[in-house]
């Protein structure tokens, strides 16, 4: 049974966002803890509190709601990305999502939104794209089991994993051809910072169906050793996702409404 090392291990390169934090924080974690291996390009607005080899971890402070600053990253991250060798993994991890009836909090937030979990995610595969269609590798975009059905109260965080979802899927058989391989994660509810960023006073999903963020880097891992499209972490998250994907989808987003709704109340 091969371990998570082991199979990032297998990449020459990797290229992460949302480092700092949660589940992207225990994939860093991970990664600098396979020792000599290749660089890790880290992207996100605060600079991850984390111990690594010299001259093997960079961080780029970078707002990836606004693309600019993704262009200027890239300036130096690509040439030093060019000087690696092996395949290259890009983890396209950040996102926030809003709690509350459309458009609250406030309409700028939404659309922030977009930029970031859906339009930074295709700017970066596409902007490297080149050098997996040379070298081979992964792209790995994290969605969500909220990806499966209409999400009243996560209106557009639940649409733009739904978005990021059906992306991946279609674009892992464009680029099949090139050896590349491309899988959405959906992690269920984990421990992370999320819910406070999203709005909710306390997680909305009670702990027995909460997850740790190391439970969805091992579930990631397994989907790159079998070479999976798509993983949703954990069976029980397999379970919800399998019964509410059978439901008519407007059912369906009456009863995520009528739950996600109680959340918010005292
Ligand atoms: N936690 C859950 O229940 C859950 C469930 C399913 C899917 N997910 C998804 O998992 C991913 C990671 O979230 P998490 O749970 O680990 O939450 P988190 O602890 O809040 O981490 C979010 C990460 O995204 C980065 N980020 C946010 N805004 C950014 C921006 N404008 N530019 C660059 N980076 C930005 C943050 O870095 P900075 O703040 O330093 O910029 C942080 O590292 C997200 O895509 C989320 O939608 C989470």
């Amino acid at each position: 049974m091969e371990t998570a090392q082991q199979v990032f291990k297998k990449f020459g390169a990797i290229v992460l966002t949302g480092g700092s934090s949660g589940i992207g924080y225990a994939l860093l974690t991970t990664l600098v803890s396979i020792e000599h291996n290749g660089p890790i390009f880290n992207l996100s607005r605060k600079k991850p509190d984390i111990k690594c080899e010299e001259n093997r971890f960079f961080h780029y402070t970078c707002d990836l709601e606004v693309p600019l600053e993704l262009d200027q990253a890239l300036e130096t991250l690509i040439p030093r990305l060019q000087a690696s060798s092996g395949p290259v993994l890009l983890v396209n991890n950040s996102g926030f999502g809003a709690y509350g009836p459309y458009p609250e909090p406030d309409l700028e937030t939404h659309l922030r939104m977009v930029d970031l979990n859906i339009r930074a995610s295709l700017n970066l595969a596409g902007r490297l794209l080149p050098l997996f269609q040379n070298r081979g590798g992964a792209i790995v975009n994290i969605a969500s089991t909220a990806a499966f059905q209409p999400t009243p109260q996560l209106s557009t965080y639940g649409a733009s994993k739904a978005f990021l979802l059906h992306w991946s899927l279609s674009v892992a058989e464009d680029l099949k051809p090139y050896g590349v391989h491309v899988m959405a994660v959906c992690p269920g509810p984990t421990r992370t910072a999320f819910f406070k960023r999203a709005g909710f006073a306390s997680p909305p999903t009670p702990p027995f169906l909460s997850q740790e963020p190391a439970a969805v880097i091992y579930a990631m891992a397994q989907g790159l050793k079998k070479k999976k499209t798509l993983v949703v972490c954990g069976f029980k998250n397999r379970c919800i996702v399998g019964l509410t994907s059978l439901l008519p989808k407007s059912l369906a987003a009456r009863m995520a409404g009528y739950v996600l709704k109680k959340v918010r109340e005292p």
